[in-house]
């Protein structure tokens, strides 16, 4: 696999999760390399419309490049977090499905200049926006600890995190944090027991990521903003990498599918009664098969919701 491929999770199950209509407006929030956006594309006919989001700057480039000639489709270089605003801006209020593809692609996990992995040796950076001000050494070199240690327990779960705080700190006093493989050995010495198959960095690494590009702010508001847009009938389509994200998913479709709560003897009809989504089906997770050939896939679980009402 080349550096700018990135093999499509749940390819098939997120398309028909969207039920397109072939005359229907869809929103991809996360393009990455576009599969799921191509696949979009070949259900909708000619009156059908696809808008992309990425914050990457090199994933909106592949997508101007790669869809140049499609009428039907527009890359925005935002977050998704700016669905509503967007769409506002665009005259768009109907949306008939949104997917959401959350988390890294191959190609900025793979590019060692990113700074995502402890596996390739690179500058801390890990912002998905290169426009972002703010690296993750940036923040490694002068947060307090106590921050440092709330964020790798909160976004990472990490149980070391307090001691891996501490030798950061320590650490910086000698010499600046720079390079991904400065910080993963860090971690090593500061961690005393070891994961089964999990590198010890793992953790830290996915709390730093998530931390620097405000992700899970970022998916609250853009589920919120996805109930301002999708029209009734309309799909909502999830796919998570870990369980933070899950929970917060999850949480919103259940949350949203119990219409306001009142009192048991208040008579109520059944439509002041449902809520503004309708969950579809149970979360749905790759198959061993795709898991054999994508092992990146194994962590993956969508879920699915229809909106009730507009
Ligand atoms: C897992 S990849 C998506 C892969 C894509 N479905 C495909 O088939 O190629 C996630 C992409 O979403 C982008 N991304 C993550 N959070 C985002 C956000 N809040 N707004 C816009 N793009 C985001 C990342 O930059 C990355 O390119």
């Amino acid at each position: 696999m080349t550096h700018d491929t990135h093999q499509t999770v749940l390819l098939q199950e997120a398309v028909d999760a969207l039920k397109v209509r072939a005359d229907g407006t869809y929103i991809d929030g996360t393009y990455g390399r576009g599969g799921h956006s191509q696949a979009i594309l070949q259900q909708l006919g000619a009156q059908g419309r696809l808008l992309a989001f990425d914050k990457d700057q090199a994933a909106c480039e592949q997508a101007q490049i790669h869809h140049a000639q499609d009428q039907r489709f527009r890359i925005i270089n935002q977050s998704f977090a700016q669905l509503a605003a967007v769409c506002t801006e665009h005259n768009l209020s109907q949306i008939d499905g949104l997917l959401l593809d959350l988390g890294v692609s191959s190609p900025q996990l793979d590019q060692a200049a990113r700074g995502f992995s402890f596996m390739q040796a690179g500058p801390l950076d890990m912002r998905m926006d290169l426009n972002q001000s703010g690296t993750a050494a940036d923040w490694l070199n002068s947060a307090e600890e106590s921050h440092l240690a709330q964020v790798f327990k909160e976004y990472g779960e990490e149980r070391f995190a307090r001691r891996i705080a501490h030798a950061i700190v320590q650490a910086r006093i000698q010499q600046p944090l720079q390079t991904t493989q400065q910080l993963a050995q860090l971690i090593e010495r500061a961690a005393p027991i070891r994961e089964k198959h999990k590198h010890p960095a793992t953790r830290t690494f996915q709390a730093i990521r998530i931390f620097i590009n405000h992700e899970l702010d970022d998916l609250q508001t853009g589920l919120c903003d996805a109930l301002k847009i999708l029209r009734r009938g309309a799909r909502l389509v999830v796919i998570s990498f870990h369980s933070l994200e899950d929970r917060i998913v999850k949480h919103f479709i259940r949350d949203q599918s119990h219409g306001p709560q009142f009192p048991k003897s208040v008579p109520v009809m059944h439509t002041a009664s449902t809520g503004a989504l309708r969950r579809i089906g149970k979360a749905v997770k790759p198959s061993a098969a795709e898991v054999e050939r994508n092992p990146r896939a194994r962590s993956a679980i969508m879920r699915i919701a229809e909106v009730n009402h507009s």
